[in-house]
Parts: structure tokens; C-alpha cells; sequence
């Protein structure tokens, strides 16, 4: 492991108000997206809306990398190219999700644990091989009524060090992403207390494992209350309390933050990352930005709904999404 090569990767990621272009669906989350408008979740479908997104005029400008799903990055566009040569020729740096998904924890009834650690050390070469520079975890935390348990906090954020670890050894930025879920009817103090307690037991881990914080990104939640909470917060609220999170958890010698959407809407996610960056006004230790799936996709396969003809349509609206995001990264978004 180079720490400088880290470094350099994370800082190229991270600088001039870009983000990252989250587009690493499984094949079944894919089918449900695309079920929505009954495009038909076939290999050459996905290659052809994946290769729209990824060739959206001038998206470089923007956008800093992509996670792609295993299946994409083996792919090649309807010319020819390898998916990975097309991104670097468009100015985004291959990125891949290597966790395997997140399955029922042993004896913790409605909790996850995100697996995929066996084998990985070979995979992150192949990968590497291929391209890909950075990668993604997504641990997945519920609030519910006496949950999170210590068991679940714990052997995620465990998780997440050693796949943290096993990135850097292979020479590629691992995204670690600690999310905790909107679903619930929590307040956002609850959301608070619980993004609180993750994100310190992740450092705490990524620490014990030996992970160069330098050369790593946070993928975190917002804070929020839950979806179906009574009281909804407004966007100064939301910014206020993630900023205070942040800063009670997360150490100086982290790059970035780079936020998930988390199924907040397209215009909600880019103004709490506006605000956010506004009311600190560069003060943070680390990069502020975007790292969205659904917020930036959704109206772009709205648009695009399978058909050839809408392609131009289609992203012209990631284009707007992704610029609108930039200038929020740099906390001047206008809505
Ligand atoms: P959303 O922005 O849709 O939450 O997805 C981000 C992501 O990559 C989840 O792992």
C-alpha cells in the first residue's frame, strides 16, 4: 500500500465541489427500478441506461467517479469499449461495490450484517486490474424500538474496518458507508444519537485494523427524523444536526464525506448538502459532497423509460442533477 497513491486517489474524488455517481444496483435492485416503468430488467438494458449515464456529456465535470456493480464493470459498451476505459476517458474514476449484501444477523431479530469479506483480497486485485480505484461498503443500521444492539453497531463497523483495510493493501480507496436508515418513525434526536454512536464505533475500529484515515472516504447518512415521523425537520434543522454529528464523531484526517440520498427527495438531498456547507463555510476538516444513487438517477430513468429517443432527455436531467449537486458541494445552489 502507497499512502500518497490513496491520497492522491481520495483527493481527486473529493476536490473542486465534485461527487460521486452511485450506480452500483444489484441486478434484482435494478429490476425493481426499472419495474417502476416496465423496462424489462435484461443484461442488455442495463448495459445500455448504465453506458447513458456514464456517457452524459460533459458529466466529468462534475461527477469524479462512478460505483459500478460487478457485472458493469465486466462489461463493454454497444461499441466495444470496456466500461472502465470509457469513464477514464470521460474524466471519472472506476469505482466498485465488493460487499455482497446485507443478511439477517444471527440473533438479532430485524438487524443486518453486510457480508463479503471472504475472498475479497482477490477480488480487490482483480478489480484493481480492471480499473477500479475506489470502492464501496454499505453497512445498514435499523432504528427501532430496543435497536440498534451493541452486536449490530459492533460486527458491522468490525466489518467495515476489515474490508477498509484489505482496500488499502490493494492499493484502492475504500468508501466505508454506515447507513442508517429513514424508514421508522423516530425524531431526529434519535437519528442523532444513533448516527453518533455508529460513526464513533466505526473510527474506533477503522483505528484498531490500522486503516490510513487519510486515504479513505465517509459515506454517511444525513441526520433525519424517520420517514414516518410526526415531525418532519426543516432543511437548516437537518444540516445543523449532521454538521454537529460529524463533528463529534469523524476525525480531522478524514478527506471526505460524501453523502448517500437515502431515499430523500432529488431537490431535499441537494439543499441539506447546501446548507451544510453553507453554515460551515469551509470550516470542516473534510470535503462536504454528494455521493447519490437515487437522487441523482431518478429523473433520468423517469425521462429515459427505456426507449432510445429519450436518451438525450435523459441526461440532460442527470446533468442538471449532477451540476445542481456540484454547486451545493461548493454551497452555492440556487433552487
Ligand atoms: P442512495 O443515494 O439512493 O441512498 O444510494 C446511495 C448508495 O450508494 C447506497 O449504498
Amino acid at each position: 500500500m502507497n499512502p500518497s497513491t490513496l491520497e492522491d486517489i481520495a483527493h481527486t474524488l473529493l476536490n473542486d465541489g465534485k461527487g460521486l455517481l452511485a450506480i452500483d444496483e444489484s441486478t434484482p435492485t435494478c429490476g425493481t427500478r426499472f419495474a417502476d416503468y416496465g423496462i424489462d430488467n435484461s443484461e442488455d438494458n442495463r448495459r445500455d441506461y448504465r453506458a447513458m449515464l456514464l456517457g452524459t456529456p460533459d458529466l466529468g465535470s462534475c461527477v469524479s467517479g462512478a460505483i459500478l456493480y460487478d457485472e458493469t464493470l465486466r462489461m463493454k459498451t454497444a461499441d466495444g469499449t470496456p466500461f472502465a476505459t470509457m469513464m477514464t476517458a470521460n474524466g471519472i474514476v472506476p469505482g466498485i461495490k465488493v460487499d455482497t449484501g446485507a443478511k439477517d444477523l444471527a440473533g438479532h431479530p430485524g438487524e443486518k450484517i453486510t457480508e463479503g469479506l471472504d475472498g475479497l483480497r482477490e477480488r480487490l486485485a482483480e478489480y484493481h486490474d480492471m480499473g477500479a480505484r475506489f470502492a464501496k461498503w454499505r453497512a445498514v443500521i435499523t432504528i427501532g424500538n430496543d435497536i440498534p444492539t451493541r452486536g449490530c453497531y459492533e460486527a458491522n463497523a468490525h466489518a467495515l474496518a476489515r474490508y477498509a483495510g484489505l482496500c488499502q493493501e490493494a492499493g484502492i480507496v475504500p468508501i466505508v458507508e454506515p447507513e442508517v436508515l429513514l424508514e421508522g418513525d423516530h425524531d431526529i434526536d434519535r437519528c442523532y444519537e444513533v448516527t453518533l454512536e455508529t460513526l464513533t464505533q466505526l473510527f474506533a475500529e477503522l483505528r484498531a485494523q490500522r486503516v490510513h484515515l487519510p486515504g479513505l472516504i465517509l459515506k454517511a447518512s444525513m441526520v433525519l427524523p424517520g420517514k414516518n415521523a410526526a415531525q418532519q425537520a426543516d432543511v437548516r434543522e437537518v444540516a445543523a444536526a449532521t454538521l454537529r454529528c460529524l463533528y463529534a464523531s469523524v476525525p480531522a484526517a478524514v478527506p471526505g464525506v460524501a453523502f448517500l440520498s437515502g431515499g430523500q427527495g432529488n431537490e431535499d438531498a441537494t439543499a441539506h448538502l447546501d446548507a451544510m456547507n453553507r453554515l460551515d463555510a469551509g470550516k470542516a476538516p473534510w470535503k462536504l459532497t454528494f455521493s447519490y444513487a437515487r437522487a441523482l438517477q431518478q429523473p433520468a430513468l423517469d425521462a429515459w423509460r427505456g426507449e432510445k429517443a429519450n436518451v438525450d432527455a435523459a441526461q440532460a436531467a442527470l446533468a442538471h442533477r449532477a451540476r445542481c449537486n456540484r454547486a451545493a458541494a461548493l454551497g452555492e445552489y440556487d433552487a
